[in-house]
């Protein structure tokens, strides 16, 4: 049986690809920093589709820390073997102000955890993958990475940071047999998304976006938005000029910051 390791498996995307990947007959290794909602899945989602006691393993790992997330990929390595997909998807989304010092604080989380944590999450597996010459690793990163955002500084930051890392480890890898797989989301909705105070265009649910990542995945493709119309617009709005995105995004509402909450 095929194996999955998804970081960011206590919510909105990673769970609803733990989920769609389950009903495919994997089986999954979840990790998050919250043990307890991941357990409580397990236990529901066992019963629920009758699964034996090896298809799920949790594991509570903070991707900030890269000796917490290696020890769960090494633990998931000795338990159920090297995995076919490893999905970073753990992250986070929070508006900054650059004025504020103590946004200087909340943009180097958002950088550990959506880029560094990648990075410290795709780290053990790959000798294991590149020695059995096969193996996808998939970075979840974001519409929000093609252009700035006013209000939206780390977020945007780190996920074109995310986008650029992938393509670099996809032309490393390749030659070894190990695919990257960039997935940009648009909207999607989940608890990042619930409380956003501006327009959502092609909102989806997990679910949906959960069954067309599954298929970009298992065709090997390198890079995809979904869902797909949000890739026409994220085309055309790298194509447009400057002044034109400025005049665009003049007197829309800002991401909220974390003071805000
Ligand atoms: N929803 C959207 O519209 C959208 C759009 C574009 C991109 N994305 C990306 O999709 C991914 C998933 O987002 P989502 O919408 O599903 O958000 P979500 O419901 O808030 O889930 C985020 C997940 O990441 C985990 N996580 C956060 N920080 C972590 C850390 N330091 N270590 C380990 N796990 C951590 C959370 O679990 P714990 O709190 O238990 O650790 C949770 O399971 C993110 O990378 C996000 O940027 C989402």
């Amino acid at each position: 049986m095929k194996l999955v390791f998804i970081t960011g498996g206590s919510s909105g995307i990673g769970q609803a690809m733990a989920t769609a990947y389950l009903q495919q007959g994997w089986r999954v290794a979840l990790v998050a920093r919250r043990l307890g909602a991941l357990e409580t899945w397990a236990t529901d989602m066992s019963a629920q589709l009758r699964l034996s006691p090896d298809s799920i393993n949790v594991y509570g790992a903070d991707v900030q820390n890269p000796d917490s997330i290696i020890l769960a990929a090494e633990q998931c390595m000795a338990q159920m073997g090297v995995p076919d997909v490893v999905i970073a998807n753990a992250g986070i989304s929070q508006g900054v102000d650059t004025a504020e010092r103590e946004d200087l604080a909340v943009m180097r989380q958002v950088m550990d955890t959506n880029v560094l944590g990648m990075a410290a999450t795709f780290h053990p597996f790959i000798r294991g993958m590149q020695a059995r010459g096969s193996g996808t690793l998939v970075g979840i990163a974001s519409v929000a990475g093609i252009r700035g955002l006013p209000g939206h500084a780390a977020y945007c930051a780190s996920k074109a940071a995310v986008i650029s890392y992938c393509e670099s480890l996809r032309g490393e890898l390749r030659a070894s047999g190990v695919q990257v797989t960039t997935i940009a989301p648009g909207y999607v909705a989940t608890p990042l998304t619930a409380r956003n105070r501006y327009p959502m265009p092609f909102l989806m649910t997990a679910q949906d976006f959960a069954r067309q990542a599954l298929r970009c995945i298992a065709r090997g493709t390198s890079y995809q938005v979904i869902p797909r119309p949000m890739g026409v617009v994220a085309k055309l709005l790298r194509l447009l000029p400057n002044a034109v995105f400025d005049r665009v995004l003049k007197g829309q509402p800002r991401k909220h910051r974390h003071s805000d909450n």
